[in-house]
């Protein structure tokens, strides 16, 4: 019998994803952002990323089974964010995900949004070593992880963000007037800054913590240092950029040193960061480390991550969820 083909939905934030994966190889995918909505208020609008989604998600799942060139009737099984993210933009896409479960009388998967980032890098990549070391960060976590296996085990959690995490790009960004989202126009007007040009604090809190609250602050200080046209956008975003890779990559490549374990696995929306991919890049070859880092197309939101977390789970024999299952907002790690 040919394997399951799962079919992923991720509603749990501005972006709507859908995925098709069969044994873990991705057979199609699309993404539909509500981002240009939200961008006049400089974030995210909760009731605005429900609407986009509601009116995003047919049309995604659609795509998602043309590019595969498969019919909704070939699908095996659902697999749907159930949390974290926001409550209202959860609830469509699983109340999605179990209208098409439920017409085609096939089991359904609630997956955490964050093993979906961490799963992503399997569709490029193939399956994580055990163990491995992951270094997620999206706009609201920022953790390092010791994963075993997705699917079975429990995850190590060694350290986490005391108080930002990827927003830290977001609203910086704010303070240098460039676009939200910030983390890609940080990235870009970096481009043509010098990394060293501003002495941003490095914060290396005890353990495997980090914070990032203290560099944003000094970063929007600086800017208001500079008033007006006279803020050298470029200088400032490479430098804050800077810091934050360094800070990042050292930490995780002084995990995988620590605990012994031979790969790093950097996943997450920031992990589309062109200085934390090189950075980590440079750190990992002199540390004898191999680095696994998604493809840019998979590592910020989207369908074929959760999809791939289904599947894992399916091909595990993971009990289903029931139909009355509900989001968890909050979901912990
Ligand atoms: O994982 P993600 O797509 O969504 C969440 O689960 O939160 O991450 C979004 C975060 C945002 O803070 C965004 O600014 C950041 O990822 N981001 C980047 C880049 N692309 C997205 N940060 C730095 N450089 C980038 N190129
Ligand atoms: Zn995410």
């Amino acid at each position: 019998m040919a394997p399951p083909i799962v079919l992923g939905i991720e509603s749990s934030c501005d972006e709507t994803g859908a995925g098709l994966v069969r044994d873990g190889v991705l057979l199609g995918h699309a993404v539909a952002s509500s981002m240009d909505e939200h961008a006049r208020y400089g974030g995210v609008v909760p009731e605005i990323a429900s609407r986009a989604h509601l009116h995003a998600l047919r049309p995604v799942v659609g795509q998602a089974l043309d590019e595969a060139g498969l019919r909704l009737s070939d699908i095996d099984a659902v697999a749907v964010t159930t949390g974290p993210g926001l409550s209202g933009a959860l609830q469509v896409g699983l109340a999605g995900a179990k209208g098409i479960a439920y017409a085609l009388g096939v089991p359904l998967h609630g997956v955490h949004h964050l093993a979906g980032h961490v799963a992503a890098d399997t569709l490029e990549h193939g399956p994580l070593p055990n163990p491995c070391m992951v270094l997620i960060v999206s706009g609201g976590h920022t953790s390092l992880l010791r994963v075993r296996s997705l699917a079975r085990d429990p995850i190590a959690h060694l350290g986490d963000t005391l108080d930002d995490a990827g927003e830290c790009f977001d609203k910086v960004a704010r303070a240098f007037g460039l676009p939200y989202p910030g983390g890609p126009a940080i990235d870009q007007a970096a481009r043509t800054g010098d990394p060293r040009a501003v002495d941003f604090p490095r914060p290396l809190p005890g353990s495997y913590d980090f914070s990032f609250s203290g560099l944003k602050t000094a970063a929007a200080r600086w800017a208001e240092g500079h008033p007006g046209r006279e803020l050298p956008v470029a200088n400032g975003a490479a430098s804050l950029q800077e810091a934050i890779a360094d800070v990042l990559t050292r930490k995780a490549v002084a995990a995988c040193v620590e605990h012994g374990v031979g790969t790093l696995v950097v996943v997450g929306g920031v992990a589309a960061n062109s200085r934390v991919r090189s950075l980590a890049e440079e750190r990992c070859q002199a540390a004898g480390i191999n680095l696994r880092v998604p493809p840019l197309k998979l590592c910020t939101d989207n369908g074929a991550m959760i999809a791939a977390v289904g599947d894992l789970l399916v091909r595990a024999g993971a009990e289903p969820a029931p139909l009355n299952v509900s989001i968890d907002p909050s979901a912990p790690l």
